[in-house]
């Protein structure tokens, strides 16, 4: 190639790569596979290799990608955070042990790891007390995400034993266990919004939350892998770990001491069939230089450590044929193609279906039917295809087509510019979306009413439901007319639907369906507004200026209640008896935070003029910010990461909604909803 052949390849290169990494690092929604971008930098490296004199200092193969996002206050990396150079092949794990052998000579050791597929921490303890969590960032400044991981259980706020350096680091991975991202997952599809691609992306967005309570949710866990060395005096990697376990800090003990390649080479083929069995994704090995000595004799190179390698698993892969396409209408009107599959085990399971994505997605692969396609699960987790193994196809074969109108109910698809999905428009005529909404408004998480998907079918296609209104008009006779049901089944459902009317209000508006509010915007909203009247005459600025609502939450809210059939189906179910405003809080007066000075932050079940009443109903007395006075801060959803910390450092307590609520005479609190069990996959 010449050079200006060259030039060219490498800004396409540049340009791919720099994209990828924005996507991967800060929107946590990659289009290209791990393996397509690795090779993309190797073929990038290759050409700067031939051509060092078109290195540039802004080359990704210079610099780790980014993760910065606005939002969080940055500070630098005390040493570089790093990442590591990548093999897909043991001859190159081979050619790294030649190479540390010629150069550190005999008595050295490996310690071999596994290569935990999460996102990259630095968590800085100060006198035994975690002070800053900082992300990988650009590598050479992170996000201080301190508030985040405070809420992640395994991640120790104060050090136990002894022997801890004053003042110290050390890196990990969070992580997403695969069933706390199946959870999220089905969740976020629930309320209509894009599912995260695997567990990776949801730990790195999850640790990006603006509201620490909601981080405390997402079932993230932490596992450490690297003390700078800089930072502790031990003569190993391995003995370093091994303190910081005991000092009670979360380290992986799957680790092992290996002698050689052959040793090497053992862990590595143990791993890659035994990691399938871990509850959290893995992605590789990590192979390390043992003796910090040698360590510091290898150094580093702009972007990795010379004493360290990753080899990486290729994702699991098989290949099949697509037996047809279906095209699913979602409660939101969404249509995502799916593909049927030749059922093929793949990774442990089964599969035989696979997501298409959306109509660009498919055009893009030109998948057929008949085709023969490689299926790969994504973070070992959701089926997709990659590619069409198109030698395989067949003569006859004919490009599918993506359908024009709502296979349901006949009404042109429209695209919508922000989203790359084709939706059915007809809200209020496509029966699909029509029986997801109702199914959704009986749902567990919303009103709770005993009734599956097969009983709303039968009530709808009977003609007895459209709307979650009409429900409440059921009675026993029409309900007699539904498929095996006797008297005591129309009881259940009808006791069932009474005892829905006490829903709280923040969960009858999760119950509505309005597009883009899930549980917790339900819950920002109802504390916000307290009833639906002032939520519904909300302009769009009052809505933007309530907790994690963006200008796309907003708008669908307020349209939603400029729609006259939303208005008079919500006076229905007032009229029924359902809450349409949160429980406001009794002014019984108690002397039970007598001679207390409180601080609250953050939103509560309640407003929060409700909760300073209630401090002060009870002899409290309030304060707005957090000193040596302050005898607790009580702190609700989205507590300012600012006063927590102000906290850990003047040793103030800090409280919970529920423990408050445990320290005033329950009479003098106001109706708060039992906090319930998340619900695990087997409950839904
Ligand atoms: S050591 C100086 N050990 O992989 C290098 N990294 O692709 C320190 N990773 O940035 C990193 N498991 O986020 C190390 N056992 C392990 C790891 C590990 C996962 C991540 C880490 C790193 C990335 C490089």
């Amino acid at each position: 190639m010449d050079k200006s052949e060259a030039i060219l390849k490498i800004n396409q290169l540049r340009e791919l790569l720099k994209e990828n990494s924005y996507r991967y690092y800060v929107l946590n929604a990659p289009t290209m596979s791990d393996y397509d971008f690795d090779q993309a930098m190797k073929a990038l490296e290759a050409l700067e290799a031939q051509f060092p004199e078109l290195i540039t200092p802004d080359s990704p193969t210079q610099k780790v990608g980014s993760d910065l996002e606005r939002g969080f206050a940055q500070y630098p990396h005390r040493y570089p955070m790093l990442s590591l150079g990548n093999t897909y092949s043991i001859q190159e794990v081979e050619a790294f042990a030649q190479r540390a052998d010629k150069a550190l000579g005999k008595g050295f050791t490996y310690c071999c790891e596994l290569k935990f597929d999460g996102t990259a921490i630095c968590l800085n303890y100060v006198d035994g007390k975690l002070f800053r969590a900082l992300t990988r960032g650009d590598g050479v400044v992170g996000d201080d995400v301190t508030a985040n991981v405070r809420m992640i259980s395994n991640i120790p706020h104060t050090l136990k034993g002894k022997g801890w350096p004053r003042d110290f680091e050390i890196r990990g991975e969070i992580l997403m266990p695969f069933a706390a991202f199946e959870r999220l997952n089905a969740e976020r599809e629930e309320i209509g919004e894009a599912p995260f691609a695997n567990p990776r992306n949801a730990a790195s967005g999850s640790l990006k939350l603006l509201n620490p309570q909601e981080v405390a949710h997402r079932g993230l866990w932490c596992t450490l892998y690297h003390i700078p060395s800089q930072s502790v005096a031990f003569r190993t990697h391995d003995e370093a770990l091994a303190a910081a376990a005991d000092w009670g800090l979360p380290v992986s003990d799957l680790r092992r001491l290996c002698n050689g390649i052959s040793e090497i080479e053992d862990y590595i083929e143990y791993w890659d069939t035994e990691r399938k069995k871990l509850p959290y994704a893995t992605d590789g090995i990590v192979i390390k230089i043992n003796e910090m000595e040698y360590q510091t004799a290898l150094g580093f190179t702009a972007k990795s450590p010379r004493w360290a390698v990753a080899y990486k698993f290729q994702a699991e892969r098989a290949l099949t044929r697509v037996l047809s396409i279906d095209y699913q209408v979602g409660r939101t009107g969404a249509v995502t193609p799916v593909a049927n599959l030749e059922p093929v085990p793949l990774s442990g399971t089964v599969v035989k279906r696979a997501t298409l994505n959306n109509k660009d997605w498919m055009e893009q692969l030109d998948v057929r039917v008949g085709d023969s396609v490689w299926v790969e699960k994504g973070g070992e987790i959701i089926p997709k295809i990659t590619a069409v193994e198109l030698s395989k196809r067949p003569s006859d074969s004919v490009k599918a087509a993506f359908p024009e109108v709502c296979p349901d109910c006949g009404t042109a698809l429209v695209s919508r510019e922000e989203e790359a999905k084709w939706f059915c428009p007809n809200q209020d005529g496509c029966p699909t979306q029509i029986k997801g909404r109702l199914e959704h408004f009986l749902s567990r998480k919303a009103m709770n009413v005993i009734a599956g998907e097969a009983t709303v079918n039968q009530m709808y296609n009977l003609g007895l439901v459209s709307t979650p209104a009409d429900f409440y008009d059921l009675d026993e006779r029409s309900l007699l007319m539904l498929e095996s049901w006797k008297e005591k089944s129309v009881k259940r459902f009808l006791d069932s639907l009474e005892a829905s009317k006490q829903t709280p209000f923040e969960k009858v508006l999760y119950a509505l369906g309005i597009r883009f509010v899930g549980e917790s915007t339900a819950k920002e909203l109802a504390a916000h507004f307290g009833d639906v009247d002032s939520l519904a005459g909300a302009s769009l600025e009052e809505l933007r200026a309530v907790g994690d609502v963006g200008d796309v939450i907003a708008a669908s809210v307020y349209e939603y209640f400029r729609d006259p059939r939303h208005m008079a189906m919500i006076e229905r179910l007032r009229a029924h008896g359902l809450r349409f405003s949160a429980a406001a809080p009794q002014a019984k007066a108690s002397d039970a935070l007598a001679g207390q000075t409180i601080v609250i932050s953050g939103n509560f079940s309640i407003s929060r003029d409700a909760m300073k009443a209630l401090i002060e109903a009870n002899g409290g007395k309030n304060s707005s910010s957090v000193s040596g006075k302050t005898s607790f801060l009580l702190a609700g959803e989205k507590a300012g990461p600012e006063k927590l910390r102000k906290c850990e450092e003047l040793g103030v307590k800090v409280v919970s909604e529920k423990e408050f609520m445990d320290m005033i005479p329950s009479a003098a609190a106001p109706a708060v909803p039992a906090i319930e069990k998340e619900p695990t996959l087997f409950d839904l």
